[in-house]
């Protein structure tokens, strides 16, 4: 196995890979339409579904984009023409989801709050009751803009009171927290090769209840990001419709499999510890976090940037980029933030030598005002 250097990554994806990953993209050529690769690709396809206990009632879809595709497929499929969708906008992914509804010129409600807000519940299920035309709600289930968990398992209870259907963005959560899509009763939801999963970017997967596909044939308004079609082309041909990236997905195989052997308690276990040693850590330099503690994910907190001259983002960045550690600014919060993600593979020692390099670059800058 080929060793390459290895950097701590603390943006939120694409994250830090474990060697193997790495090294499971050098494999021999293959035409994708050979059977050997129907074969891998089916068991992708499977497993994606198994690492949020999917079982047989669920079914996923695959692309070759960003999770942004993933999101674009979902909210593009699953609208009923003439329907509406409710977007909860808490964050600069919530906000983007509005942005391919209105691409897609699908009518949709918005409930926006400032990002890093907490959404009441009340008010989404006041909406449903004044708004009978919406079929959908579109929310992210953790939001990479500020670390804030929202709670979907109860937007989804209530949804369902209202005959409403839920797509989830759990671009950053996906497999780092653990998810049951049969106990949260899930309808859609959305997700990347190249974070909490620990693959490579290039694959977005989109995962829902089997018992949708024949009504979404009447939906569709994308050609490339159609779930209907996309998912025939898998079950006619075992087949991508379009070419595969075929070594990312080599590699997203490679990373299930060590998810499965980690086991979602254990990769929740070792994020929510990385997140812990980070969280304390900061603080104890002077740093102080942005969210409510009982609203952090766990997986990435934003932390508001220092009040003081001597402090540049920009610098602090370029020390810590230069000695490994990759750091990754705000997001539009209401005050200004940087963010530490411990997506990845990642362990305590990583946390504990990042922490050491950080303390040195504000003693070295004379960063005294948090
Ligand atoms: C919550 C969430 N949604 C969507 C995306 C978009 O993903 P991509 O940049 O892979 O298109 C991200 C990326 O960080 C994200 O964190």
């Amino acid at each position: 196995m080929k060793e390459v250097k290895r950097n701590i990554l603390l943006n939120p994806g694409p994250g830090t890979t474990s060697n193997s990953v790495k090294n499971a993209l050098v494999v021999a050529d293959i035409c994708p339409r050979e059977k050997d690769f129907e074969n891998l690709m089916s068991s992708v396809r499977e497993d994606v579904v198994k690492v949020i206990n999917g079982s047989e009632d669920y079914i996923s879809v695959l692309f070759t984009a960003s999770g942004t595709g993933g999101d674009e497929a979902a909210i593009s499929s699953a609208v009923p023409l003439g329907k509406k969708i409710l977007i909860i906008e808490n964050g600069a992914y919530g906000t983007r989801m509005k942005e391919i509804a209105k691409t897609y010129k699908i009518d949709y409600v918005e409930y926006s709050i400032a990002y890093g807000d907490y959404p009441d519940l009340n008010k989404i299920e006041t909406i449903l009751t004044n708004e009978p035309e919406i079929s959908h709600i579109a929310v992210v289930h953790h939001e990479t803009t500020t670390g804030m968990l929202n709670p979907v398992k109860e937007i989804i209870q209530i949804a369902h009171k209202y005959n409403v259907e839920v797509i989830i963005d759990a671009m950053s959560s996906y497999a780092g927290i653990s998810i049951d899509a049969k106990e949260w009763d899930i309808d859609y939801i959305v997700s990347t090769s190249n974070k909490c999963i620990q693959g490579m970017a290039g694959i977005t997967f989109v995962i829902f209840k089997k018992a949708f596909i024949d009504k979404l044939k009447n939906n569709r308004r994308s050609f490339y990001f159609d779930i209907y079609s996309q998912y025939m082309g898998f079950k006619n041909s075992h087949q991508m419709r379009f070419t595969p990236p075929v070594q990312i997905i080599y590699a997203l195989r490679q990373a299930l499999d060590e998810f499965f052997e980690e086991t979602t308690e254990g990769r929740e276990k070792r994020y929510t510890d990385n997140w812990n040693i980070l969280y304390n850590g900061v603080q104890e330099i002077g740093f102080k976090p942005y969210l409510n503690y009982k609203h952090e994910s766990k997986i990435l907190m934003a932390i508001k940037e220092p009040d003081d001259i001597n402090y540049s983002f920009e610098n602090m960045h370029d020390y810590l980029y230069q000695r490994g550690f990759t750091i990754y600014p705000g997001k539009g919060a209401k005050e200004a933030t940087f963010r530490l993600a411990v997506i990845g593979d990642l362990y305590k020692n990583d946390m504990h030598d990042f922490l050491v390099e950080l303390k040195n670059y504000i003693k070295e800058s004379g960063i005294t005002q948090f």
